[in-house]
């Protein structure tokens, strides 16, 4: 922890921010102890943009740049540095649909984490929910990993399984998923600030103190 005190955390997100919600009320429940310092989106609309404000989050837009799917060299630099004036000791990734490719990743090593709809190395990239469905997979799921270079294939922190029903659509399977993930993130968020989480390589151990 940068201050000694409270474990800031930094979140992106691009849409609904309901994950964002998640960790807020983990937060007032005294489930995770940290507080959110900052909320950036590439999406000047964005719901998690609305959620934070009335949360009294401080909260900003930053315009994403010239690309539709990364954040281009000067745009990731106005991100970090951002995060590194807020001090915050995690940056969460919480459906932010941009890749980071540079210098957030090297201004925060170690310190990026996303949640992703799928058992992860399985569906990575977009509409993972969908590629199990259309897979025919009958288990699927929600993966919490470190950040790196590529596309969701940082080591894995915390997963779990959600079954495919039979009558499942899109819609009713990210519904399962995404409570699956409002549990995992908070509490996976809790053990990195907690210094739980042991990293080896691309393995990740959860110690027990
Ligand atoms: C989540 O399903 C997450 O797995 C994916 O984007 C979605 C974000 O949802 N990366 P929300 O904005 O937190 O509601």
């Amino acid at each position: 922890m940068s201050n000694g005190e409270t474990f800031r955390i930094g979140v992106l997100g691009s849409g609904n921010g309901s994950n964002l919600i998640a960790i807020t009320e983990a937060i007032e429940r005294g489930e995770l102890s940290a507080e959110i310092a900052l909320v950036l989106s590439d999406v000047k609309e964005a719901e998690i943009l609305q959620h934070a404000k009335r949360r009294g989050l401080m909260a900003c837009y930053i315009a994403p740049g010239k690309y539709r799917t990364k954040l281009d060299e000067e745009t990731e630099k106005s991100y970090s540095c951002a995060l590194q004036q807020a001090d915050v000791d995690l940056v969460v990734l919480a459906g932010f649909m941009r890749i980071l490719k540079d210098e957030l990743l090297k201004s925060f090593p170690g310190k990026v984490i996303n949640i992703h709809p799928s058992l992860l190395p399985s569906f990575p990239g977009v509409g993972a929910w969908k590629q199990a469905l259309d897979h025919g997979v009958k288990f699927t799921g929600a993966t919490v990993h470190f950040v790196d270079q590529g596309i969701d294939s940082g080591a894995i922190i915390a997963q779990e399984p959600v079954p495919l029903l039979d009558g499942d659509t899109p819609e009713s399977l990210l519904d399962r998923i995404q409570q699956t993930e409002h549990r995992i993130y908070p509490k996976a968020i809790a053990d990195i600030a907690e210094g739980r989480i042991i990293s080896k390589g691309h393995r990740t151990f959860r110690s027990t103190k």
